[in-house]
């Protein structure tokens, strides 16, 4: 089982896909992140009351793409009725950002549910139309790492306005099996977005599948690995349920492969 993100050999480099992004990280480049991580280890402690604040002079070019590619996003959907789902939580830092911009652009917007599904425990399958590059159990995070997860988006609402009702749900298991009783528990659910970070090709189209009737015209569909050649089952998920010629998808300059469109555009 791998690490945290799938790892191949090819022609001798060390590729390694994060974030949804290829990357290729030099020897050096390994070492300079080796170093920062250190720092930050040894600054942490000492930062004292403001220490997220200073914690962001080691915060490096690709997280922050990160937090303004998911800042647009957000935008997107602001005058889009409907709850967020994120399939494919990891550690959560994705589903913290968007709980974040709500609690700055709509803090008073109470039905914005933020629903995170996951198995917590990395891919559950892996299809023949996913490469080969797969393997079950990649991006796994730690035993139990929900109920952590659960604890800092709690502190993080806890924050927020109106911050007694909980707007956030976890939802531990194969989003395949999971989305029908959610489906089921929550008839009122309009998905205003939809984020597929699974990278994977059965849960992704059995979720896209479900939640299609969900689905308002204006509704944002985010995809993590499109066009990705190590993970091509998300691109295959999305051709067979809603045909690449159906959608205009567009994607982000800071993000390799990310892709997102309005649904019925
Ligand atoms: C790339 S990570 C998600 C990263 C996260 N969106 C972020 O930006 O930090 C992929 C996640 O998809 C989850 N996953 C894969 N297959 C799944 C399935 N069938 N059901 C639920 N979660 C699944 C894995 O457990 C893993 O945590």
């Amino acid at each position: 089982m791998k690490d945290t993100y799938p790892q191949k050999d090819i022609n001798q480099q060390t590729y390694k896909i994060q974030n949804g992004e290829l990357s290729s990280r030099t020897e050096h480049d390994m070492l300079l992140d080796t170093r920062l991580l250190s720092l930050s280890r040894e600054l942490l402690p000492q930062y004292g009351g403001n220490w997220n604040f200073h914690n962001m002079v080691t915060l490096k070019q690709k997280a922050l793409s990160r937090i303004i590619y998911y800042h647009e996003l957000y935008q997107k959907i602001l005058d889009v009725p409907g709850v967020i789902c994120e399939f494919g939580v990891q550690w959560g830092a994705s589903l913290a950002l968007l709980q974040n911009f709500r609690g700055m652009y709509e803090p008073h917007n109470v039905s914005r549910t933020i629903f995170g599904f996951d198995t917590f425990e990395g891919f559950s399958t892996v299809d023949s139309k996913d490469g080969g590059f797969a393997e079950i159990g990649d991006y796994s995070s730690l035993p139990n790492y929900e109920d952590t997860l659960d604890e800092i988006l709690s502190i993080h609402e806890g924050l927020h306005a109106i911050n007694h009702i909980k707007k956030f749900e976890l939802i531990k298991g194969d989003a395949s099996r999971t989305i029908d009783a959610w489906l089921e528990n929550n008839p009122h659910a309009i998905v205003s977005m939809a984020i597929f970070d699974m990278d994977v090709y059965k849960p992704t189209k059995d979720v896209l599948e479900k939640i299609m009737p969900r689905l308002v015209k204006g509704s944002l569909l985010v995809f993590d690995e499109l066009n990705c050649p190590q993970l091509p089952g998300e691109t295959i998920a999305v051709q067979e349920v809603l045909g690449l010629n159906n959608i205009k998808l567009k994607r982000h300059p800071l993000q390799s492969y990310c892709a997102w469109g309005v649904f019925g555009e």
